[in-house]
């Protein structure tokens, strides 16, 4: 166990986040012995619920992820549920006078409490301020994990950093981002650094362009109310996608844990001028011919003329003397025609391989080398390389080096733990590497705002793709004037 005596509560419980993510995560940590014995986890919301009515909406969540009744019987009794206003400093206070009597039981002398907030970001500074008035008083630590969004531009950022801050100090807050837990993402940082055939080749010198890429076969989903005020920029790309490009871009960390790694990072981003809205092209969904995705526009909550983008490709540039003119292309879509998220690395033409090697008129030329981590679904790294086609001709042809988690791992990957379990873990071990500091989202806002800002006052029309397509072909076109090649 990491700690004697622990209390959990989840803010927000009866939230769709804290059944799928929170607790199922919290129940992995369990059924593993990473919580202590005396551990109580309190939910707590504004709707009337009794313990047993909570736990009997949690078994379903838990038994999706264990057969095992006995372990999730055990756990669900270590989980309660109160119900309250989100300020209402008289109500988690009696919250935290019965925790203090539960810790009491164990005799243990220190007793640690984490908060979940699986609520909207409109309420971290009241929930804080009822929290650390009424429950920190304790004879342990106190940490806060705070979901995103975290601001939705650079102004809003920093009033709520602002008004945070005064009630949360830095080290106490843990900004999720759960990309940074996600196995393939933390792959990023022993592949580059713990083999030496990467380094050499890791910057402008041999990589010609960087597509990170993000797809989903599936729409809004009746999310759309929420989805509509951020747009598929802010919901994965200024954070989640930014996250995967600075632990693909970062100097190496002299250590794993600590500020070393968010010290690196921050430097990347501070790199990237704001992206330019020439730049950037955006993306909305129709329904497909068939009709089984509606449109966007069609999903609850989603106003007829929503301009809000569900497909975004745009363009970077680190200005760095590693990553100097290498652009780092993004993009991100919802309703596209495959679930997959991947960094891919072009590398440049091999020196000197168009007279050896010249285009035998069958329609194929040297194709270029890439590294692809597939990020998901089926993690895996894959090189792309120039073989000798088998036979009495001998063509170059395409072939991979495949290492996929798969037949690498095949006991470990149907068993990989989700990001969130990941992340909790390292909160309770007091681990803030793999969470948000507050000069990183700062740094990620500024690089977004303005294009933000222009996509907001209506500058940049959403061309229309169908459900389950690649999305809007001028991606292509964009891609390749900004180097990419596709192989021939
Ligand atoms: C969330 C976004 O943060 O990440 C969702 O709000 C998105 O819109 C999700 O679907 C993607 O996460 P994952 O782990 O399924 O790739």
């Amino acid at each position: 166990y990491l700690c004697d005596t622990l209390s959990v509560v989840v803010i927000g419980a009866s939230g769709d986040l804290a059944k799928k993510k929170t607790y199922p995560s919290l129940f992995a940590l369990f059924r593993s012995s990473y919580l202590p014995e005396h551990v109580q986890i309190v939910g707590y919301a504004r709707s009337q619920k009794t313990d047993k009515d909570f736990r009997a909406t949690l078994r379903d969540y838990l038994a999706a992820k264990c057969d095992d009744d006995e372990v999730i019987d055990a756990f669900l009794k270590k989980c309660f549920y109160r119900s309250g206003g989100y300020d209402d400093e008289t109500a988690i206070e009696k919250v935290a006078m019965e925790m203090a009597g539960m810790e009491q039981v164990s005799g243990h002398e220190v007793a640690n409490r984490l908060f979940y907030f699986a609520i909207p970001p409109s309420l971290f500074t009241k929930v804080a301020g009822a929290l650390k008035a009424a429950a920190t008083n304790h004879n342990g630590w106190s940490r806060f994990i705070v979901e995103k969004p975290f601001g939705s531009d650079l102004e809003s950022f920093e009033t709520l950093h602002e008004s945070l801050s005064d009630m949360l100090e830095e080290k106490e807050t843990y900004r999720i981002d759960h990309y940074i837990g996600k196995e393939a993402v933390q792959n990023l940082l022993v592949m580059r650094f713990a083999n030496s055939i990467f380094e050499p080749l890791w910057n402008r010198n041999h990589i010609a362009s960087v597509v990170i890429s993000f797809k989903e076969d599936f729409g809004t989903k009746g999310r759309g109310g929420y989805f509509d005020k951020s747009g598929i920029i802010r919901d994965v790309m200024q954070n989640h996608l930014m996250q995967v490009l600075t632990m693909f871009a970062m100097e190496a960390p002299a250590r794993q844990s600590g500020d070393y790694i968010r010290n690196e990072k921050v430097k990347v981003l501070q790199a990237i001028p704001p992206i330019r809205i020439e730049d950037c092209i955006t993306g909305q969904y129709i329904s497909d011919d068939e009709g089984i995705e509606q449109a966007y526009i069609d999903d609850d909550g989603v106003p007829d003329d929503s301009k809000t983008p569900t497909f975004a490709a745009l363009v970077m540039y680190i200005n760095n003397p590693r990553w100097d003119g290498v652009p780092f292309i993004m993009r991100a879509g919802k309703a596209l025609n495959e679930r997959k998220s991947e960094v891919r690395i072009q590398f440049k033409r091999a020196p000197g391989s168009s007279l050896l090697f010249p285009d035998t008129g069958n329609g194929s030329t040297l194709s270029r080398n890439e590294l692809v981590m597939r990020l998901q679904p089926n993690e895996a790294v894959y090189m792309k390389m120039n073989i000798k086609s088998p036979g009495l001709a001998g063509d170059p042809v395409m072939s991979e080096l495949d290492l996929s988690y798969k037949t690498r791992f095949p006991d470990k990957f149907s068993d990989l733990p989700d990001a969130y379990t990941r992340l909790m873990l390292q909160v309770l071990r007091g681990d803030s590497s793999a969470f948000v500091r507050d000069d990183e989202l700062r740094e990620a806002w500024k690089i977004f705002t303005p294009l933000l800002h222009a996509i907001d006052d209506g500058k940049i029309e959403p061309i229309k793709y169908k459900a389950f397509s690649r999305g809007p072909a001028e991606f292509d076109e964009m891609a390749e004037r900004h180097g990419y090649v596709y192989s021939g």
